[in-house]
């Protein structure tokens, strides 16, 4: 799809990956570009900075989402490029209670389901749209010290790729965003962490890769290559990458 003249609804836009995007989509001479977030004060920061709206949304609750695809359409333009970005990270295990477990489960995977609910079939019946889905390499290659993340972001990876399935040969462009470590408040105080071993990129330089990937309707849009390679040598010998992320883990001690 081609970003210049589109409308473009950002989730998770008041900081981090979702601002870079909001700022590349604008830079790119998007026509609308809607910031959304629960925190509305840093939505309209860079909204007002790149000439877009800001809304407010809890991509936690389905009436937020559905609210926010419906005001868009209604009172902005038919949305062409929805980027579901925004995301929490949980640390720790099988002890997170189940209040937590369910509330990451809601904004890091339902939140898609339900943009996709509300949003594709409209876009369907106007013969096509794309979807941006931000998942994480946690979500190909699970999170030490994170298993509400790594198993959410695996969840959100197999609904992408059900979408790209189901709609991608009737006119929906679906890519998956999976980066490893990327420079936000998510990751302050990560920097030497296990998830920041192949480097800590900027917001910037992810959203490059992720207008690359959309302009070339492509799938997965990895900033880090070295993850295909992980990838690979995972699906090759699976017991030996259980092993390889246990030594890791004793290394790290579980961040
Ligand atoms: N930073 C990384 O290293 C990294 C790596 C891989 C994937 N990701 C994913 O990228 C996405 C963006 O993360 P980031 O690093 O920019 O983090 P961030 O914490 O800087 O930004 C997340 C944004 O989402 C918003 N948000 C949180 N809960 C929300 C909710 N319920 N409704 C609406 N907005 C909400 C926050 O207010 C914030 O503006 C997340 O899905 C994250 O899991 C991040």
């Amino acid at each position: 799809m081609v970003i210049k003249g589109s409308c473009i609804v950002v989730t998770g836009a008041a900081q981090g990956i979702g601002k870079g995007l909001a700022q590349k989509f604008a830079d790119l001479g998007a026509a609308h570009v809607v910031c959304a977030d629960i925190d509305l004060e840093g939505a309209k920061a860079t909204a007002d900075q790149i000439g877009g709206v800001s809304l407010h949304l809890d991509a936690g609750s389905e009436d937020s989402v559905k609210a926010l695809i419906e005001t868009v359409e209604d009172t902005i333009a038919p949305i062409d490029l929805f980027c579901s970005n925004a995301g929490i990270l949980t640390m720790g295990g099988f002890e997170v209670s189940n209040d937590d477990w369910q509330k990451i489960w809601d904004i890091n995977v339902m939140s898609h389901v339900w943009a996709a609910r509300h949003l594709v079939p409209r876009m369907m019946k106007r013969g096509g749209g794309y979807m941006l889905n931000t998942a994480s390499a946690a979500g190909l290659l699970n999170q030490i010290g994170a298993a509400p993340y790594g198993v959410t972001k695996h969840a959100a990876v197999g609904f992408a790729e059900w979408l790209a399935i189901t709609y991608g040969d009737q006119g929906l462009g679906v890519s998956v965003l999976c980066p490893q470590a990327v420079r936000s408040e998510m990751t302050r105080g990560f920097e030497d962490s296990v998830a920041s071993l192949d480097g800590m990129l900027e917001p910037d330089l992810v959203a490059d890769y992720c207008v690359k990937s959309i302009e070339n309707n492509e799938f997965l849009v990895l900033p880090h290559p070295q993850v295909k390679d992980y990838m690979q040598a995972k699906a090759s010998n699976y017991g030996r990458w259980i092993t390889g992320m246990q030594k890791l883990r004793q290394r790290f001690g579980g961040r």
